[in-house]
């Protein structure tokens, strides 16, 4: 399978009032279709410019960024509207692309169905717990059909339990409709239990210092709360505890 996604030799700059300000630094990476890759980094390294150069919502300063397919955005926050009620809320995005079909509204209520979202199809966010919402705007980004998933630190808002279960949920949806996903996050368990790969982004000026590929899954159907019980996970943990330490040290 090929490249979805193609980061060579990004570099970003910002130019404001107070100076300029280096926050990426020669990056390169690649998503293979089907898989998921998390950008593993720490606060402040420029992990959100990333995703915004990706969906050209930035334009980088230097480099090549090839995105072979529509991409979907899911933000740290749910950003839900409160006044729209839950199906209101997920074709939120077919609306805004004139694309609020039949079918499109087949395939959401499909969506809702399959993950448990029907019955609240008619309520309103503050009705729902924080853990239901996210996966409310999960599906809001799922309905617009994107081949490549954006998850910019999507579970960091959540207490931590809720955060473990609903990363497996969002894991299994990911797997389920067959998306190919960049994921963000500070975390390094969740980056080792969610992902196919690894990339350890320095401090800024940001670059890539390593990627690993996690071989946790021999049983294709382990769920991330299953893969941190595999005894190699912690050879993981370590190797990447070490990696991102030296961020500090250095
Ligand atoms: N439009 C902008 N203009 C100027 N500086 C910016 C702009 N956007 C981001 N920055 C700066 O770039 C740096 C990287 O920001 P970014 O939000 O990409 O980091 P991040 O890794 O996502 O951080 P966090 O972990 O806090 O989410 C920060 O110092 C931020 O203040
Ligand atoms: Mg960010």
């Amino acid at each position: 399978m090929g490249n979805i996604v193609q980061v060579k030799n990004l570099s970003m700059t910002f130019y404001n009032k107070e100076g300029e300000l280096q926050v990426l630094n020669d990056m390169n990476f690649s998503l293979e279709e089907g898989e998921i890759l998390t950008l593993l980094g720490p606060s402040g390294c420029g992990k959100s410019t990333i995703l915004n150069i990706l969906t050209k919502l930035l334009k980088p300063t230097n480099g090549d960024v090839v995105v072979n397919g529509n991409i979907g955005y899911m933000f740290q926050k749910d950003h839900l509207l409160e006044w729209r009620n839950i199906m209101d809320n997920i074709t939120l995005g077919l609306e805004i692309q004139k694309k609020k079909t039949p079918e499109a509204i087949a395939r959401v209520e499909e969506l809702l169905k399959t993950y448990g979202l029907w019955e609240f199809r008619n309520m309103f966010p503050k009705e729902l717990s924080g853990g239901m919402r996210q996966r409310v705007a999960l599906i809001r980004t799922l309905s617009v059909n994107p081949d490549i998933l954006l998850l910019d630190e999507p579970f960091s808002a959540l207490d931590y339990q809720t955060r473990l279960l609903v990363s497996d949920d969002v894991y299994k949806i990911i797997r389920n409709e067959n998306k190919s996903a960049i994921l963000v996050t500070h975390d390094i368990s969740e980056a080792i239990s969610m992902s196919d790969k690894v990339a350890v982004l320095s401090k800024r000026p940001s670059t890539v210092k390593d990627i690993y590929t996690i071989n946790l899954r021999e049983d294709k159907d382990l769920t991330p709360l299953q893969t941190r019980k595999v005894p190699k996970f912690q050879d993981y943990f370590d190797k990447l505890w070490k990696e991102f330490d030296s961020n500090e040290v250095k």
